[in-house]
């Protein structure tokens, strides 16, 4: 079978299969050509079209052994190719962290822009699981620092094997803490995409969610458990003109509902996803009340 037409075939037993996207891809035919492209070793400007190749039989078994993991265990493909792209960069994936899709990966290509008139010197990465948030930055600002942070140290070791796949040691710094415990920098940039799934909503989920770190998405019954205590620490780790970034989700509502008279700015998306947040540190101090 020609490598193209393997893809097209895939596309239409995932979407038979009724599997649920959004860990990287929306559609059926995009994740089948994230499984063979990255199966195969393509490059992904490669258009599936000119791939007339025929696929040999190792090949063949190889995809077929994981296209089938996607669909009986409704595993990921990021976690089944162990590489997901995010901000046009490679990481690693794997179940130590959840998959990276946050649409902060847009502002991040736009350089904060026009949040940002120039690049962050100092940069916190808040619940950074495999660091891409921190570690895109990294990349595109090679004068910041940046440090990332989370609890988990699963999460961490992830991380810091994406540290070292981009060579970022001497610019990256890792944390685990429980938010900002223990820390005695200021930043002037923080972006956190940190839980916010309601516990009593986890349940419902799609399979796939289930493969991911339950701590990367709960937080509490509200899901504002822990984005409520970002915005009442985040403060004092901001310097004089720093900024808080955070993606909240589809929790938004419910953060907007609770706290109708703080200004929050909800940046807009060209490619899609919204829910994030955007806050300075002297709106921090002067609602901070509000968020108890
Ligand atoms: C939604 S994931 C985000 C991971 C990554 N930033 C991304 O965008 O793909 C949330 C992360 O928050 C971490 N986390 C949960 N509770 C935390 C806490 N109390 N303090 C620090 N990190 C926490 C989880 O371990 C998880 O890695």
């Amino acid at each position: 079978m020609q490598i193209s037409a393997y893809i097209h075939d895939l596309a239409a037993r995932f979407e038979a299969a009724r599997l649920c996207y959004g860990h990287g891809t929306a559609n059926p035919f995009d994740e089948a050509v994230y499984l063979v492209y990255s199966l195969l070793e393509i490059d992904f400007h490669v258009a599936c079209d000119s791939l007339n190749r025929k696929l040999s039989e190792t090949e063949f078994d190889l995809l077929e052994g994981q296209a089938r993991r996607r669909i009986s265990e409704r595993r990921p493909v990021a976690y089944l190719v162990n590489r997901a792209w995010f901000a046009g960069f490679p990481f690693n994936a794997d179940e130590r962290a959840l998959i990276p899709r946050s649409p902060i990966a847009e502002l991040i290509v736009k350089d904060f822009a026009p949040l940002l008139k120039s690049p962050a010197q100092n940069v916190l990465d808040l619940c950074c699981g495999g660091g891409c948030i921190g570690l895109a930055l990294a990349l595109r600002w090679p004068h910041a620092q940046v440090m990332l942070a989370d609890v988990s140290a699963q999460s961490l070791d992830l991380a810091w094997e994406n540290v070292r796949l981009h060579g970022l040691q001497q610019r990256v710094k890792l944390c685990q803490a429980d938010l900002f415990a223990g820390m005695d920098t200021r930043f002037e940039l923080i972006v956190a995409n940190p839980p916010y799934v309601p516990e009593s909503e986890y349940a419902e989920l799609a399979a796939e969610f289930g493969h991911e770190p339950r701590l990367g998405l709960i937080s509490g019954n509200s899901g504002l458990d822990i984005p409520l205590r970002i915005l009442r620490a985040a403060a004092d780790f901001l310097t004089d003109r720093g900024i808080l970034v955070m993606e909240v989700g589809y929790t938004a509502a419910a953060l907007s509902a609770r706290l109708p008279d703080v200004p929050f700015l909800w940046l807009q998306f060209d490619h899609g996803g919204d829910g994030v947040l955007a806050l300075s540190r002297e709106q921090l101090l002067r609602y901070r009340d509000r968020f108890n």
